[in-house]
């Protein structure tokens, strides 16, 4: 998964993973083609995400990329090569495929579910290949392997469902609403388990999702598909936040895209503007000579290992000149500097004050995150004309520069 859209200037000339040209399917009997002329190129190493309302074609696009069903027009190439006619099932072993509602088999245990592919592929070793999956999805293999999939949650049988789509190592995943039906919180783990996931497997990955957020959240690029299979916009998610290419794009996306554009952007990669700082130590007076300069009504006192400790105000500081000891009040909510300007902002609204301390990984402080560096970090994007303001923030880490 790569970073920062709009600085893949390293990758052009490159050959797309997946490119589907002009790609067609109607079915028998319908007037309607289900996909129409539908064009994309997916990066090696991206999530390109499918998103639509329902019926709009993801379902059918993802069958026909490994040819479950068969195009009635365009074509399919991977990795440079034409697989449109190609023997489909060597073409399903270059492709993992996470059906929509799970689909594990219900009479094999969860080690048999994840061996399905491998088996069939005669390889050996597969016990250690199981443990090895069980152990990347995050699940305990001596509890989970002899386990049958009525036994599990629904979170957990998703995560068997993307281990058994890895089994054998397929440098394609299809992702066919992994995350459907499951609490929103739950969701939330999991969307953030598969991005560290795929910071360590590197896939290139179609996601089908109907839900915007999801899509933004996991997308380096979001293919937008309007009902009969046609392509209204595919985009990096920060483009089709700020400059949606039509009415259909902007209702679909909602209210609030600039706020969901917040989510792209690291703390550490806006100006942070600088507030008066107090150490232990310090005369009142001179902090207060300080926060005049910021021309702020507070400053921040630090502990002694530099960790925001409590706002004091200039009245404060003024009345009591002999030491910082015991002024102030407690500094309520931080941001951590790899967290999302959209953290940043409920720590902002959270804190009930204007500014909010960030903090580096140690709770060292590194200045405050307020209401303006958001509105700059918004119009930054749009600028951009929604390319990202700075790279883009993914929660574990991104593999900028790989490849
Ligand atoms: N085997 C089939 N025969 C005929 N029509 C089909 C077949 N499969 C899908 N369709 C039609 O093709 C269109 C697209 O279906 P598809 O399953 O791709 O939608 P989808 O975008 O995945 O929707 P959802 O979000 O509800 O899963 C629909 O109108 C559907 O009725
Ligand atoms: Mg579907």
């Amino acid at each position: 998964m790569s970073t920062g859209d709009g600085h893949r200037s390293a990758d052009s000339g490159t050959e797309p993973m997946i490119r589907l040209e002009g790609l067609e399917k109607s079915f028998p009997g319908s007037d309607e083609p289900a996909v129409r002329s539908l064009s994309i190129d997916v990066p090696r190493g991206e999530i390109a995400v499918l998103v639509g309302p329902s019926g709009c074609g993801k379902t059918t696009t993802l069958r026909l990329i490994n040819r479950l069903i068969e195009p009635t027009g365009g074509r399919i190439i991977l990795e440079g090569e034409d697989v449109t006619h190609a023997d489909p099932d060597a073409l399903r072993r270059r492709i993992g495929y996470v059906i929509q509602q799970i689909g594990l088999f219900p009479h094999m245990t969860i080690a048999e579910n994840i061996a399905t592919v491998p088996q069939m592929l005669g390889w050996k070793e597969i016990d250690a290949r199981v443990d090895e999956l069980l152990e990347l999805v995050g699940m305990e293999p001596r509890t989970y392997r002899h386990r049958y999939p009525r036994e599990l949650s629904g979170g957990q049988s998703q995560r068997i469902g993307v281990a058994r789509a890895l089994a054998a190592d397929p440098p394609v995943l299809l992702m066919d609403e992994p995350f459907g039906a499951i609490d929103p919180i739950t969701r939330e783990r999991l969307q953030d388990e598969f991005l560290r996931l795929q910071s360590e497997v590197q896939k290139t990955v179609v996601f089908v999702t109907h839900d915007i957020d999801e899509a933004v959240k996991l997308g380096d690029r979001i293919a937008l598909l309007r009902t009969g299979g046609i392509l209204a916009q595919y985009d990096p998610p920060e483009r089709l936040l700020i400059s949606p290419a039509d009415d259909f794009v902007a209702e679909f996306i909602g209210a609030g895209a600039r706020v969901k554009g917040l989510r792209l952007v690291a703390v550490a990669d806006v100006e942070l503007p600088r507030c008066a700082t107090g150490a232990p130590g310090d005369a009142p007076d001179r902090v207060l000579a300080r926060l005049r300069e910021t021309g702020r009504d507070y400053a921040i006192l630090l502990d002694a290992e530099g960790r925001p400790r409590s706002w004091v105000s200039e009245a404060e500081l003024a009345h009591n000149g002999r030491s910082l000891e015991g002024l102030g009040e407690a500094v309520g909510s931080t941001v951590g500097i790899a967290d999302t300007l959209h953290q940043a902002l409920d720590a902002l609204l959270a804190s009930g004050s204007g500014a909010t301390p960030v903090v580096d990984g140690e709770g060292r402080y590194e200045g405050v995150v307020d209401l303006a560096t958001l509105v700059e970090a918004v119009a930054a994007m749009r600028a951009n004309g929604g390319g990202a303001a700075g790279e883009r923030a993914r929660a574990p880490g991104g593999t900028q520069g790989e490849r």
